[in-house]
């Protein structure tokens, strides 16, 4: 891995309103490095999701770079980045997105197995995971038997299952209380800290805050450097 697994380069992406170009990023250029939590806030409309979609591989930008582990994602096929979006990449989003007839388990390991990498190996890591985020309990509900939090800690334990090196969470916390919340910033914490991963969240939540390295804010096209709040 190498270390700094994210960078974005000079990033430009408009969108089309009409009979109107609107410029979302002019020139963006941001690095995430391996161990680093970063938070991002900023407006509704500010262009987080698109900031984050860009990183992620599931949007091309209209100019610049995305370089993922060394390798400048912009020239790929669609086939390669979709290979490098589950392979290098764990997303975390604002609701779990869990598949409604799969269970807790087989949640997991769908995703191992699109990466066509499901053996004796795995099957320990589905549990391992489960376990980790206090669900070991819950490997054969569906997700409508689990509460808004469970549902979410299951969508981050089939997040790290392909053992990506980036992950990317959009609002992970927005439909949670606080309490959830923190547990759920805790698990990224530790996934961050414990593998040498790079991670950004984006986020509205003031009680995240607190557990990242750094905090950018996104104001009409650029990522401005906000100090850290420093109390736990
Ligand atoms: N596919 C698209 N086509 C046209 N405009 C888009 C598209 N996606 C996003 N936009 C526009 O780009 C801007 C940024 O959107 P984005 O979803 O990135 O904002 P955000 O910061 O994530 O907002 P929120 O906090 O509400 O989630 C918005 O004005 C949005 O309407
Ligand atoms: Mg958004």
């Amino acid at each position: 891995m190498s270390e700094i697994p994210l960078q974005l380069e000079n990033i430009r992406k408009s969108f089309q309103d009409g009979d109107r170009e609107v410029d979302i990023f002019h020139s963006l250029s941001f690095e995430a490095k391996k161990g680093e939590l970063i938070a991002v806030v900023g407006p509704s409309g500010s262009g987080k999701s698109t900031f984050l979609s860009i990183a992620g591989a599931l949007l091309k930008p209209d100019n610049g770079r995305v370089i993922v582990n060394g390798q400048d994602i912009a020239s790929f096929s669609e086939k390669e980045r979709s290979r490098v979006r589950l392979q290098e990449i764990g997303f975390i989003f604002q609701t779990a997105n869990l598949v409604p007839f799969l269970k807790v388990k087989d949640q997991l390991k769908l995703v191992k197995e699109l990466a066509s990498n499901w053996g004796k190996e795995a099957k320990g890591m589905v549990q391992e995971l489960l376990n980790s985020v206090g669900l070991a309990h819950r490997l054969n509900h569906y997700p409508h038997q689990l509460s808004g939090g469970e549902r979410q800690r299951v969508a981050i334990a089939r997040a790290f299952m392909n053992d990506p090196d980036i992950i990317l969470a959009d609002e992970p916390t927005a439909s949670l209380d606080r309490e959830r919340s923190v547990e759920i910033v805790q698990l990224i914490v530790k996934e961050v800290k414990e593998k040498h991963k790079a991670a950004i969240i984006v986020t509205h939540d003031e009680a995240v805050l607190p557990f990242c390295d750094q905090i950018f804010t996104l104001d009409r096209g650029k990522l401005i450097f906000r100090e850290r709040v420093e109390e736990k």
